[in-house]
């Protein structure tokens, strides 16, 4: 641990420091990714830097890094840290200028900052969480991973408040996703997830299991569902890099499948672990 990229280069953590004047510091102007390593090896890794050059494209900002640039520099992050299982995060901003709320001119370089946080594997079978329904507050451009959190953070914390683990969002009784996770239901054996529009972000995780779905013949329809149904609903589950495949088993104070994992977040829970291990090894 300890060291951090800031733009090409890897240094010491006490070595960077933040500019008041950088525009993630002080708008949030900038786009960010989250990345799983398991056993020092990255999962998903050219999905989740495609998905963070995308979110930069849509905010307008010029990157001056490739996919294939970032992923070498991250590898060397994770080896020089010695990291086998945790995370990456990391972020993009619209670099370091006087504030002023237009973009600045076009000499101005982004800033790129990458670092590692251990977590330990908690193994592939996740017990039951709780969650709690909540207004969508947040902006109509949920696609974009943006550094502006707030809405997330709200709502978050209102989850935590209650004692629960996730807060679920919806807009007009519609469920559109979690605040750091997309939602899904199981009913009748087909699992239904919110389609991947600007109310959403297009979980990389979200993806990977509707993949496993489609290769396993587990049958999914992207469409919203409402609160009513999520509340009545044989399975529901919430999928993230931090939580995988994990299911909700309370939501609001009321039992979801009575209180125990159903059988297609088993069966994806298992599928999602052989995922891992196909692409970063056995993670006993
Ligand atoms: N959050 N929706 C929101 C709003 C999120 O913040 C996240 C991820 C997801 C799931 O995306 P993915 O499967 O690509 O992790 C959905 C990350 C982990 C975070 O903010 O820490």
């Amino acid at each position: 641990m300890g060291k951090i990229i800031l733009n090409g280069e890897i240094k010491n953590r006490s070595d960077v420091s933040v500019d008041i004047e950088d525009r993630g510091y002080q708008f949030g102007d900038g786009v960010y990714e989250v990345i799983r390593v398991y056993n020092g090896k990255l999962f998903a890794g050219e999905m989740h830097l495609n998905r963070l050059l995308d979110s930069a494209k849509l905010i307008q900002m010029k990157v001056p890094f490739t996919v294939a640039e970032m992923e070498t520099r991250v590898k060397e992050l994770i080896s020089e840290d010695g990291l086998q299982d945790g995370i990456i995060y990391m972020q993009l901003t619209r670099g370091v200028s006087p504030r002023t709320h237009v973009f600045p001119s076009s000499d101005v370089e982004p800033v790129f900052v990458a670092y590692t946080k251990e977590i330990p594997y908690t193994g592939k079978m996740k017990p039951g969480a709780k969650g709690i329904t909540t207004d969508d507050i947040r902006w109509l451009r949920c696609n974009i991973k943006s550094l502006n959190l707030l809405g997330n953070l709200l709502a978050k914390q209102a989850a935590a408040e209650a004692g629960c683990d996730e807060a679920i969002q919806h807009r007009d009784g519609l469920v559109t996703e979690g605040s750091s996770s997309n939602v899904s239901i199981v009913v009748d054996g087909t699992l239904k997830t919110h389609p991947a529009t600007n109310l959403i972000l297009n979980g990389i995780t979200r993806q990977v299991m509707l993949k496993l779905c489609a290769d396993h013949g587990i049958p999914y329809v992207e469409e919203p569902f409402t609160v009513e149904e999520m509340m009545t609903a044989d399975e529901v589950l919430y999928t993230s890099t931090s939580v995988e495949v994990t299911p909700i088993i309370n939501i609001d104070g009321g039992m979801i499948a009575a209180g125990e994992t159903g059988p297609v977040t088993k069966k994806l829970q298992q599928l999602f672990s052989q995922e891992i291990e196909r692409q970063c090894g056995s993670i006993d």
